[in-house]
Formats: structure tokens, sequence, C-alpha cells
């Protein structure tokens, strides 16, 4: 997210037995920097404690809807006004219900009556609670009228039963509101397709050649075109590194597996961005059993995988913009040029490794920016999510010059 202006969110936790995550909720937004106020129902109350959220949050947890009067900071009207979102997490289907008729009986019901910033609900009830038609009927009210809705996810629940009705996981929950919570939106309605990690080249049923690449790169770009407002796919390799929530994410192993996803889903993208580091050499043989030291030497026979990047380019159509990734230890800029000119690309970043804090599996990396023009930018030594808002100023600065150009042709 952004960091240009302090953000706040009313955090609002219901009587739910999923209440003791909102507090995991609410130190991971108070983390990055987000101011959070707590609200919690009667019902809540009994559940968790309001002193739990205040020394999280450093904030007045908000309890009571007559109490506050005497404070103006946090009078009803005015949290409305100023709140950048309303989270209410976990949610019950008693405050679902309120909210989608507009019953204001309380600080949190008759609050979301008053504000007009975004809501984002996570729900949490038992099974048979959840698929109850007066539930799914105010959830479909409540989703016309454009709230948010993150979950809940399908699982065992605290009563015992298996089923819908669990709190989505707090850290998918907080980068869901990271995403309402920035302000951009300048990627809304773009298709990014993005590749990331490494890949993997069986030798045998349990050996493969790969790379170092970890997929934090790839995952930096999703996030950064989410937080845009992009439509997010990402096509990756065996990576630690967890995605957004809210990225499609589709999972490859090997470079032709790869290749293969990139040219199922080309043509429905508008940015195309090459950033996983695919393998460019396979054996030209796997081996259908595990290869012992009993049976000798291993001598492997490598033969080159498909160019993705660059048999993709040759298919590019005019509206589509495609960005590659080159990583060298030496020759660095030559080579990057070199590959931006052969593949026909919009613009590249070139990203020196073999030095410190540079490379595979570094939050940091030392790069340069290659234009079709002819410029390079330098961009120094910058962390991985700084690099990708780079990328995408980039991409929203040629979407917008598109556009105009196209705008003034049909004049
Ligand atoms: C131990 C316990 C756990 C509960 N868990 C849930 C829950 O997960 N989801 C839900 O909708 N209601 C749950 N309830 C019922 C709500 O607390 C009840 O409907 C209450 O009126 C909700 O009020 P609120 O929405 O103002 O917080 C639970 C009740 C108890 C006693």
């Amino acid at each position: 997210m952004t960091n240009s202006a302090p953000r706040e969110v009313v955090l609002g936790v219901t009587g739910s037995i999923a209440a003791y995550k909102a507090a995991e909720i609410a130190s991971q937004l108070v983390q990055r920097g987000i101011k959070v106020t707590p609200v919690l129902t009667t019902a809540a109350c009994e559940l968790v404690c309001p002193a739990t959220f205040e020394a999280i949050t450093g904030n007045k947890a908000i309890t009571r809807l007559f109490e506050p009067l005497s404070n103006p900071e946090i009078e009803h009207i005015a949290v409305a006004n100023r709140a950048d979102l309303f989270l209410i997490a976990p949610a019950t289907a008693n405050i679902l219900a309120k909210a989608a008729v507009g019953i204001a009986d309380d600080w949190l019901s008759t609050t979301l009556l008053a504000t007009r910033a975004p809501v984002l609900f996570a729900p949490a009830m038992n099974t048979l609670m959840y698929e109850h038609p007066a539930t799914q009927e105010n959830l479909r009210i409540l989703k016309q009228r454009g709230c948010h809705f993150i979950g809940p996810e399908s699982g065992r629940l605290a009563c015992g039963t298996v089923g819908a009705g669990r709190m989505a996981d707090p850290s998918h929950i907080v980068e869901f509101a990271l995403t309402l919570l920035d302000p951009r939106n300048d990627l809304r309605n773009v298709r990014v397709l993005i590749t990331s990690g490494p890949t993997r080249e069986p030798i045998d049923p349990v050996r493969f050649i790969s790379n170092r690449s970890s997929g934090k790169m790839g995952t930096a770009l999703a996030r950064e075109a989410l937080f845009r407002k992009a439509h997010v796919t990402v096509i990756s390799g065996p990576s630690e590194v967890a995605m957004p929530y809210g990225v499609e994410v589709l999972y490859v192993e090997t470079a032709e597996e790869m290749a293969q996803a990139c040219a199922t889903r080309f043509s429905e993208c508008d940015v195309f961005i090459a950033a996983a580091a695919v393998a460019d050499y396979k054996p030209d043989h796997v081996l259908d059993t595990k290869h012992k030291r009993s049976d000798g030497p291993l001598r492997l026979s490598l033969v080159e995988n498909p160019d993705i990047l660059g048999t993709l380019a040759q298919r590019k159509a005019p509206h589509q913009i495609i960005v590659g990734f080159a990583a060298e230890t030496d020759n660095l800029l030559a080579h990057a040029r070199e590959k931006l000119t052969k593949k026909n690309l919009d613009f590249l970043l070139a990203n020196q490794i073999g030095i410190p804090q540079s490379g595979f599996g570094t939050s940091t990396v030392r790069a340069y920016l290659l234009h079709a023009s002819g410029e390079t930018a330098d961009l120094g030594l910058l962390p991985k999510e700084t690099v990708a808002e780079r990328i995408f100023d980039r991409v929203a600065e040629l979407i917008k010059k598109r556009t105009a150009t196209q705008g003034a042709s049909s004049l």
C-alpha cells in the first residue's frame, strides 16, 4: 500500500467464537502503520477483552453507544466520517442481519448506517446459521449494496461440525483490507499475467534441476498490481512465498508446464510480466526410477527449454504490454538491452546478481529499467516492493499514453 497518507480502520468485533483472531488482525494492521479504532459489541465483550485491543492498537475500544458522547474523538458520526474502511471481523449472523435491514441499536450497527466508507465483512458462524436462507438473503442484499466479503471458509468449526462458516485467515483479511485502503486504481479493469518463481526440471522421481529464485519478486508484483485494482493471475513455479489474497494462482513445476499455462492465458491479458526464473535447460531424458549410487556415475545431457517470453512476444497484440526481466552476473546492461530488442519488449527490469543484497532470494535488488526507446534508468538498490511499484508506474504510464493515442485517432 502506498504510504502517502495515514489511514484509519474501524475494526468491528462481534460475538463470534472467532473474536480472539481479531486481535491478530488489529496487530497486523497496526504494524503496517494503520490507525485502528476497535469496536466491540456487547456479545464480543463476553468472549474477548476490550483491554487487549486497546493495548494492541493504542486506542480506546468503543463498547457502548452512549458512553462515547462525552468524547468527540470517538463520537459515532465523527468516526463514520473519517474512517477509510469499516472491517467487521468476525461478522456474526446477527450483524449481517442488522446491517442488511438497517437496524441501529448499538455503536457498531448505528455507525455502519452513518458511514460511506467501504465495508468489509469477514463472516464467521456455524454452518447451519450460514446456510440459513435468512443469512443467505442478508449476504445477497449486502453484496448488492457494494459491501465486500471475505470467506467464510470450510473446515472444522469450534462447535465440532465440519462445513462452511470458519472465518477467513487473518492475514488474508488484512491483505484484502490493505487493497481496499489503497486509494490507487490506475490499473482498474487491467488484466495482468505474471510468471513467478523458479521451475524444476526432473532428473528422476526424486531429483531435479532448479535455481535460487524465491518468488519474492513475482509476489511483490502481484501485490502491487492488486493494490492498484488490477485483475491478477500468477503462473508460479514451486515457491514458499505466499501469494496475496485475491490473486488467481496457477502452480506449475517445469518450464514446459509454465509455457503451456502461459500460452493458454496470454491472449486474455493486457499486461504480461515474465518475472519467473525459467530453467533454460532440462535433462533430455527423465529416469523412471531413482538412480542409485550402485548404478554408477549419473551423466546428464541437457537440452534447451522453450523460450516462453520470446514465443509469446511474437503473438503480442497491439494493446498488450510485455515486460521482461534479466538477471546477470556480468555485462548486465548489454545482455539486458539485447534481450529487450530481440524479444520486442516494452521495457525490461535488469537485475544485477552475484553482488551482496541483490538477486535470487534477497529482499532487495540492484535494478535498472531499460525502455524500448533506448533510455536506461538506474534505480539503485531497492526493496523488491519498490521495484514492483516502479514497474507498474511505467505500465500505467504506457496504458495512459496508448489510451490517449487511441482516443485521438478515433476523433
Ligand atoms: C460461545 C459463543 C460463540 C458464538 N459464536 C458465534 C459465531 O461464531 N457466529 C455467530 O453468528 N454467532 C455466534 N454466537 C451467537 C452470537 O454471540 C449472538 O447471536 C449475539 O447476539 C451476537 O451479537 P453481536 O452481533 O452484536 O455481536 C455465539 C455465541 C456464543 C455464546
